[in-house]
């Protein structure tokens, strides 16, 4: 790892080192504050609109909802990105639908007015007959601010204000060594759901409900103590230390399934680690160290923690990034367009595909127990690669094993619409956070700072 490589600055999780304030249930049930969020907080902050993967090429597009607004975010023949009010401006329809694609121009579906990949109006039918004219600058669709960073593209619906790079920080660069630009799209997923947007945003801000609905990650990681960072601006981290079995719970004498599974990928024989599944975390470590070195792998950047743990961000507002350095989950909450108990979650997985066919043969047919993509080394990338269409569904359809996110996302999933139910009782008014949940204060502190900025 180079030593000006930035480093997070931990501290444990069980003192918060602010406040706990905590605040009442009116910010998930009332339209009053959502109105207020969509004044204050969605029109003035940065929001991850999509992946810059998707709008490589000129015509290439993808759609962003967030409430009512919908943006089309597009690649110009001009090589320009462009963020654009995805509204006719003749009466107001929405252009497109289609989440993402190409496309040589927005044609309106109602009477044809035609729109460059530019957002300029290029004509409509009868343009003889509007006795005003047709204003090209003034009819042009309306375009936002929009920036690229670590692979993300960025959007502020109202210009000025702080910059990108300003607001995520450090961040930037803790997150650089994963190189999410170069990760390949494998699945794309987003899953209507019966709870305020924050209901989720708080559910990944905190670890104290692991041992309880995820028995899963008992077997392969610490949550019990895993480090937190608080970040300006309202951004957090939590490093899970992974290879290792939770210490919450006795120490297994053999390797777990999680453990056996993560150390045959980096070819080591679990039988080696009977009695010693404390020396798990280290092996791994230099196990992909030396594969690495010895495929050209992109790792120097990367800390041996970072070659075994798991690193979540949660950006401010909206955003949870769960990265290792072979892949990354990038999850997005986004509210309703009306419905306070009502939000969209989505879920983008992210591959770094590398490494050798042996790697990838290796890993072959070793997701089905839920370990996602992160730990293995996914090989070279498919010749038949295609990036995958996006995948729409309630949650219902998790609840009813329908549709999958992963074993453990689907816990949360599940469990969220009861959150939602719970907090529209009379019997409850305020919520009590522990110390553990300084990260959902945190969060919350920096949306009330946010409403009283611009509200
Ligand atoms: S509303 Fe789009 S052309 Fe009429
Ligand atoms: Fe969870």
């Amino acid at each position: 790892m180079s030593a000006s490589q930035p480093q997070p600055q931990p501290q444990a999780p069980d003192k918060s080192p602010i406040p706990i304030r905590n605040f009442d249930k009116d910010r998930y049930l009332s339209r009053d504050w959502m109105e207020r969020e969509r004044q204050a907080l969605w029109a003035h902050t940065w929001l991850v609109a999509g992946l810059a993967c998707d709008v490589q090429t000129a015509g290439q597009y993808f759609t962003f909802e967030i409430g009512a607004e919908s943006l089309i975010i597009a690649r110009g023949t001009d090589g320009r990105l462009r963020a654009l009010h995805n509204a006719c401006t003749h009466r107001g329809t929405r252009l497109v639908t289609e989440p993402l694609g190409v496309l040589k121009k927005f044609v309106c579906p109602y009477h044809a007015g035609a729109y460059g990949l530019d957002g300029g109006l290029q004509g409509a039918p009868g343009a003889s007959r509007f006795s005003n004219g047709l204003p090209k600058a003034q009819l042009a669709l309306r375009a936002v601010e929009v920036e690229e960073a670590l692979g993300l593209v960025f959007v502020r619906l109202t210009p000025g204000g702080i910059t990108l790079p300003d607001f995520l920080g450090p961040v930037l660069d803790l997150l650089r060594p994963y190189r999410l630009e170069t990760m390949s799209v494998t699945n794309d997923q987003s899953v209507s759901h019966t709870c305020n947007w924050k209901a989720i945003l708080d559910n990944f801000a905190e670890l104290y409900h692991v041992p309880f609905i995820h028995p899963i990650h008992r077997r392969m990681f610490e949550c019990a103590t895993a480090p937190i960072e608080l970040f300006e601006h309202g951004h957090t981290a939590v490093y899970v230390p992974g290879g290792v079995t939770d210490s919450g719970f006795p120490t297994p004498e053999v390797p777990t399934d999680m453990l056996t599974l993560q150390l045959r990928a980096v070819g080591l024989d679990p039988e080696d680690y009977r009695g010693r599944v404390a020396e798990i975390r280290p092996a791994l470590q230099r196990a992909k160290r030396a594969i690495a070195q010895e495929r050209g792998l992109a790792y120097a950047d990367l800390s041996d923690a970072q070659l075994s743990d798991v690193w979540q961000f949660n950006l401010f507002p909206n955003i949870i990034l769960s990265v290792t350095p072979e892949s990354a989950w990038l999850m997005r909450s986004r509210p309703d367009a009306g419905d306070p108990g009502k939000s969209q979650f989505d879920m983008i997985t992210l591959v770094q595909f590398q490494g050798s066919a042996e790697e990838a043969q290796r890993a072959k047919g070793q997701d089905g127990v839920a370990i996602g993509t992160h730990f293995r080394l996914n090989g070279p990338r498919p010749d038949d690669y295609q990036r995958p269409p996006r995948d729409a569904f309630t949650h219902e359809d998790i609840i009813a094993g329908r549709k999958s996110m992963t074993v453990t996302i689907d816990e949360d999933i599940s469990l969220l619409a009861r959150v939602q139910e719970g907090m529209a009782s009379s019997g409850f008014q305020s919520v009590w956070l522990s110390d553990e949940e300084c990260r959902v204060q945190h969060f919350h502190d920096a949306l009330d700072a946010c409403l009283a900025a611009h509200g």
